[in-house]
């Protein structure tokens, strides 16, 4: 079968990644007779270089005819690159945002979970690791924080600067259903991260969950503040299953989630939207400090087109002998910088791609 993917390699280490994620899209093509088509995007600072805005009009609508996107990191070094100071709708992380609201991708999924491999990685005492945890963070993607109202003035004589949380109950619910959706095929037990101690927002974020939840009875629902959920990741991480929460501090959790399982170069991402059509990216960023250098971990986006292969292309057998083949490259000891230690067998990114797609077969 034929497969029409938007590629969107972006900025610092995005087309390197991109690179080793297509090559095994490739071998994946060639062992199981698909034809992955590639059409190739502009978005973020390259794309404010080329034609002056982060994302055109055309970009998006090639995004919107495709089967699905495949997406690097946008991006330069935050407050010191040409891309900084300027209006924020022509920063290259607006093109990601409008990128996600045009293609209405509300449903962030991040999977966290540790390879046994990469225990020595992990920065977390063994007794706290125990057996390892699994888990999945389901982000909501285009609201919150990200797309309220924002504005800097000057107030009485004082520069002031707003940026708005808002969420209306459809946007909670439809997040919501997705998380107990992805529960009922895992452990069946969700844990909603909020602020509900101060928020609005999340009082409402709240009541809403409990509502779902009447859905779903097989399904056990707790809450977690937020401030709390980040403790308890670094305390006793296999207690979670699902993490539900809203945009801001699902970024911020991931992130911290990342780093548990090794390193933020693992950890994969899909964002959806009510059908099956996502986009596919790694969760870290365009890591401009090692851009360039063929050092970067290609995993989490490997990982992410594994994702692609199996919630937009139903390819349950090829996204499995992805994943089989990096958890077999991790066995026999390769790795990249970000997750070498003593006795392990250092790779660039370039080698870790040809080495998973060696083991594709
Ligand atoms: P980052 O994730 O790019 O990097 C944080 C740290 O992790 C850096 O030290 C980097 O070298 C390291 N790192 C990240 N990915 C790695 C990989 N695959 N292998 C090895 N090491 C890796 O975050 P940042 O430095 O805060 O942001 C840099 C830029 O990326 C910013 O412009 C930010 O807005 C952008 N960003 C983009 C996305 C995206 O496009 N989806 C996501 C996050 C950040
Ligand atoms: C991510 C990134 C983005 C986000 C930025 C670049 C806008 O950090 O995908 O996690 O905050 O969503
Ligand atoms: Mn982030």
């Amino acid at each position: 079968m034929n497969y029409n993917i938007a590629v969107i390699p972006g900025d610092g280490i995005g087309p390197e990644i991109i690179g080793e994620a297509r090559k095994i899209l490739d071998k994946v093509g060639a062992v199981y007779h698909h034809l992955f088509d590639y059409t190739e995007v502009l978005m973020g600072g390259i794309s404010i270089d080329t034609y002056g805005v982060p994302l055109t009009d055309e970009a998006l609508e090639t995004a919107k005819k495709s089967d699905s996107v495949l997406l690097g990191a946008v991006g330069g070094n935050v407050g010191n690159s040409k891309w900084y100071d300027v209006a924020p709708n022509l920063r290259p992380e607006a093109g990601l945002l409008a990128i996600r609201k045009g293609l209405n991708l509300f449903a962030n999924i991040r999977p966290a979970y540790l390879y046994k491999e990469l225990a020595d990685a992990c920065p977390l005492k063994k007794e706290i690791i125990g057996d390892g945890f699994d888990m999945v963070i389901m982000r909501e993607l285009t609201g919150g924080l990200y797309f309220g109202d924002r504005y800097t003035k000057e107030v009485d004589g004082v520069m002031t600067a707003v940026d708005t949380l808002t969420y209306n109950e459809n946007e909670i619910r439809r997040i919501a259903v997705k998380a107990f959706d992805i529960a009922m095929k895992r452990k069946k037990q969700v844990i909603s991260v909020d602020k509900a101690n101060v928020l609005d927002s999340s009082r409402l974020w709240r009541k809403v969950v409990e509502e779902v939840a009447q859905d779903y009875p097989e399904v056990t629902l707790n809450h977690m503040l937020v401030d709390n959920c980040a403790m308890q990741l670094v305390m006793n991480p296999g207690q979670f299953d699902v993490i539900l929460t809203e945009n801001m501090f699902g970024d911020i959790l991931s992130d911290e989630a990342s780093m548990i399982t090794g390193s933020i170069g693992m950890l994969s991402s899909a964002s959806m939207n009510e059908s099956k059509f996502g986009m596919y990216e790694p969760s870290h960023g365009s890591a401009p400090d090692i851009a360039g250098k063929n050092i970067a971990n290609p995993i989490a986006t490997i990982l992410s087109a594994a994702m692609m292969l199996r919630y937009s292309f139903d390819l349950d057998r090829e996204a499995d002998a992805v994943e089989a083949a990096v958890e077999q490259v991790l066995k026999e000891g390769y790795r990249t910088g970000d997750i070498y230690s003593d006795g392990f067998k250092k790779v660039s990114t370039t080698e870790m791609g040809d080495l998973i797609a060696e083991r594709i077969i």
